[in-house]
């Protein structure tokens, strides 16, 4: 595994870690769509006091290379991690700190250059796309960056539609170049939320673009939503890895009495999340949305359930290190017999791995697919 990238012949090599970091960590920090857009940013020539502008880097490499260039680097991101990580990374390499701006923040505008790693998803795309066109004027360097295979016609249909006349490069390292020039006519602005009904548990779940599931309610969590305890106790519930807040809405709705904690790590999921749990008349004095990395400074430790669909990737990267790390931290803010719900595919092995830390795990439901299990943070 690579730490270092280099820039250019003459200068010294920036070197960068995955955040959080890992013994024996073995995915490199950075990859060769970052480094297919920095040559090409290279040739631009732009001047110490530029103001770049930085979409979806995913853990500070494009932010860490402007920075070592003098310009006035504005990252905006929906990822607590990418943004711990680039603070980390510029941190590593004696590089100082730039502004850092949430994927729900208006953007700020006249900028030299605009640089783009394409997200995932193309809602997602639509959205910075079309507030770029905003910012952006025909002088504007624009200029993004994918994995080959991740960008399609419509990838560049949506750059043509929002930002004007786009071109590509040939592909180097199974990387590929996006050239757009800001000179298109304006196009009808749309609304950043989009809806999905759950009609059988009364709910219109609002989503900001780059929410996990935004089109349709994710399978796992419909499978979670009957399984949530009630109670007319006073508990701490704690939501962890909330995307729209769906369950957290759910287990708000089944304990009355409860403090809802909801955990993302996506702004945009946060941002959901607060909306949809005022949008179903939960009182704004019963809950939290945070945006974090799992539970890291988190130090409650009271909580007396916590829920969790956990994610199996990481950018692009199918992993279950966030999972354990989510199950670690959910151990750690339990009270003596507090539980943890969560569920996952059948092929994932969470029974395992909730075994090993708990030393109890027992099945709650189960179908073809997927398992929901509980685990007690018993005393010993
Ligand atoms: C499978 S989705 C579940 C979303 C929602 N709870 C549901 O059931 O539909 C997993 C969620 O974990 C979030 N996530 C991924 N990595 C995270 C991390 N390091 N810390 C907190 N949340 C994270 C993702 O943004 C995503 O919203």
């Amino acid at each position: 595994m690579k730490t270092e990238l280099v820039i250019s012949s003459d200068e010294s090599p920036l070197t960068l870690h995955r955040y959080p970091r890992r013994k024996n960590e073995t995915l490199q920090a950075f990859d060769a769509a970052d480094e297919y857009i920095i040559e090409h940013a290279n040739t631009w020539q732009l001047e110490a006091g530029n103001r770049v502008l930085i979409l979806n880097d995913q853990f500070g490499a494009l932010s860490c290379w402007a920075c070592s260039q003098g310009y006035d680097v504005i990252q905006i991101s929906d990822s607590v991690v990418s943004q711990q990580a680039t603070l980390a990374n510029l941190r590593q390499n004696q590089l100082p700190d730039i502004t850092l701006l949430k994927s729900t923040e208006p953007l700020p505008k006249q900028f030299d250059a605009v640089i783009m790693r394409v997200p995932k998803s193309s809602k997602m795309l639509a959205w910075q796309l079309q507030q770029l066109a905003s910012v952006t004027t025909p002088a504007t360097r624009i200029l993004a960056g994918d994995k080959a295979k991740a960008i399609h016609t419509s990838t560049l249909n949506q750059f043509e539609h929002w930002l004007g006349a786009t071109t590509t490069s040939l592909a180097k390292k199974k990387a590929r170049l996006i050239f757009s020039t800001a000179n298109a006519l304006p196009q009808q602005p749309t609304e950043p939320l989009s809806y999905v009904d759950v009609p059988e548990f009364s709910m219109r779940l609002a989503n900001w673009p780059n929410v996990f599931s935004a089109k349709k309610l994710d399978i796992a969590a419909y499978l979670m939503l009957p399984q949530i305890p009630s109670s007319d106790e006073e508990k701490n519930i704690l939501d962890l890895g909330c995307g729209n807040g769906v369950l957290a809405l759910q287990a708000a709705r089944n304990n009355p009495k409860a403090y809802i904690y909801a955990v993302d790590e996506s702004h945009m999921a946060v941002a959901s999340a607060q909306h949809n749990l005022e949008s179903h008349d939960i009182d704004s004095q019963r809950f939290q949305c945070e945006a974090r990395d799992c539970l890291t400074d988190f130090n409650h430790t009271d909580i007396d359930l916590v829920l969790c669909n956990p994610p199996f990737h990481q950018q692009q990267t199918i992993t279950d290190h966030i999972a354990w790390q989510m199950f670690c931290d959910a151990k750690r803010v339990l009270t003596t017999n507090g539980a943890l719900l969560v569920i996952g595919n059948r092929h994932l092995g969470y029974h395992t791995k909730l075994k090993r830390l708990f030393g109890n795990v027992t099945v709650v439901a189960s179908n073809k697919k997927f398992v929901i299990l509980k685990a007690v943070n018993a005393q010993f």
